[in-house]
């Protein structure tokens, strides 16, 4: 019997979108900051506590944020090397330096114990990455920066709907960043919203995000006229964009148990399988709540994963790896420095097989992937 290809990824419609869009179509305002990005910022707003400001990308908002930290050149940001790239590259458009850390074992995030040994004279800013949506430890990370009086970015480009301790996560630093690209959780193809934690940053961050000038507050009635203010660019998304955004928004909800089921059912299977395949699965801590954003799998040392990943392929699964750690691409070691050795980081990027996960995969579906990825172990 032929096999149907099981793709990674396989972005979610609501089908709320298109009534969205044609509200939008119909009240011919497509610029930004209409009736859609209103409705969306609200619905942040409402979820995180902060204030909302919706963006074109997750990247936009770090660079955002870069931006409103003032980072100068020779400026020292502490991350985790196993990130995107945007990360790092928000600060270095900067002149900024990424200092990367090493990341736990259990979680695959910044490991929090090794952060004071990369502080310097110069570090300005923590940036925490909630690796698939499963929060840093955020009470000891908000405390070293609390005693080092420096910045916390939350990196939370997968962690919307995630919590640590209650609190939504990219709610909990000085500013947080969301990604609504087409592989997150919740959509709008780009897409992503800067949460800001700060009152008094507010003003500014509406400043950047308008090409420098105070359109916003000119659009709200509380300037006569707009005009250049200060640095900034254009992070914001049309009304197209906002529109498909509240079509799944108004869904989110659904979207996060859809995709908790799926988490569970690998969870389920793999549980039993873990030992004597030797493979390592996701960690999620007591206090937190994540979002299934990701399930994934460490493979056994001296198996070989691009073996492992060609026999899925060939079996038509489409598992995939993830990011190459920063320190050890081109423009991560011309850019950056690392702090210690990044052990954990090189080995579990090394080994980690992401496996297809999305609302409507089937449990048949799952149970295929699961054989196919106990087969390509076996065989290696
Ligand atoms: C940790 C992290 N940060 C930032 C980004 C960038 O998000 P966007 O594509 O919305 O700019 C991603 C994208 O996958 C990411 O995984």
């Amino acid at each position: 019997m032929a096999i149907e290809p099981i793709p990674f990824n396989k972005p979610y419609m609501t089908g709320l979108e298109i009534e969205s869009i044609n509200e939008a179509h119909a009240l011919g305002s497509l610029s930004g900051d209409g009736t859609f990005t209103r409705r969306c910022r609200e619905w942040l707003e409402q979820l995180t506590g902060t204030q909302a400001l919706l963006t074109h990308s997750c990247t936009a908002a770090l660079e955002m944020s870069a931006l409103l930290l003032d980072i100068q050149p020779g400026d020292e940001v502490i991350m985790p090397s196993y990130t995107f790239v945007s990360t790092a590259n928000a600060f270095v458009l900067r002149g900024g330096v990424p200092v990367f850390v090493d990341i736990r074992p259990d979680t695959l995030n910044l490991d929090e114990t090794k952060i004071g040994d990369a502080i310097t004279q110069k570090t300005k800013a923590i940036v925490p990455v909630h690796y698939a949506g499963v929060s840093c430890e955020m009470d000891e990370i908000m405390a070293i920066a609390a005693r080092n009086s420096l910045a916390v970015v939350e990196d939370a480009a997968q962690g919307v709907m995630s919590s640590y301790r209650g609190k939504m996560l990219g709610s909990i630093g000085d500013f947080g960043a969301y990604s609504f690209h087409e592989t997150k959780n919740i959509i709008s193809g780009e897409g992503g919203s800067l949460l800001v934690n700060r009152e008094e940053s507010l003003n500014d961050a509406e400043i950047i995000r308008e090409k420098g000038t105070d359109r916003s507050q000119f659009l709200r009635g509380e300037r006569d006229k707009y005009s250049w203010q200060d640095h900034g660019s254009s992070y914001l998304p049309g009304e197209l964009i906002a529109a498909f955004l509240w079509g799944q928004m108004r869904r989110a909800d659904e979207i996060t148990s859809m995709r908790m089921e799926a988490w569970e059912r690998y969870d389920e299977l793999l549980g039993p399988l873990k030992a004597s395949l030797d493979c390592q699965t996701p960690t999620i801590p007591a206090h937190v709540q994540h979002n299934a954003h990701m399930y994934y799998v460490i493979l056994p040392r001296g198996v070989d994963r691009d073996s492992v990943l060609k026999y899925m392929r060939e079996q038509k699964v489409g598992a995939i790896f993830h990011y190459v750690p920063l320190h050890s691409a081109p423009a991560g070691r011309r850019f950056g420095r690392q702090s210690g050795e990044l052990e954990n980081t090189d080995d579990l990027a090394s080994r980690i097989v992401r496996l297809p996960l999305w609302c409507g995969i089937s449990e048949s579906q799952q149970c295929y992937v699961v054989d196919s990825l106990k087969a390509a172990i076996n065989a290696d």
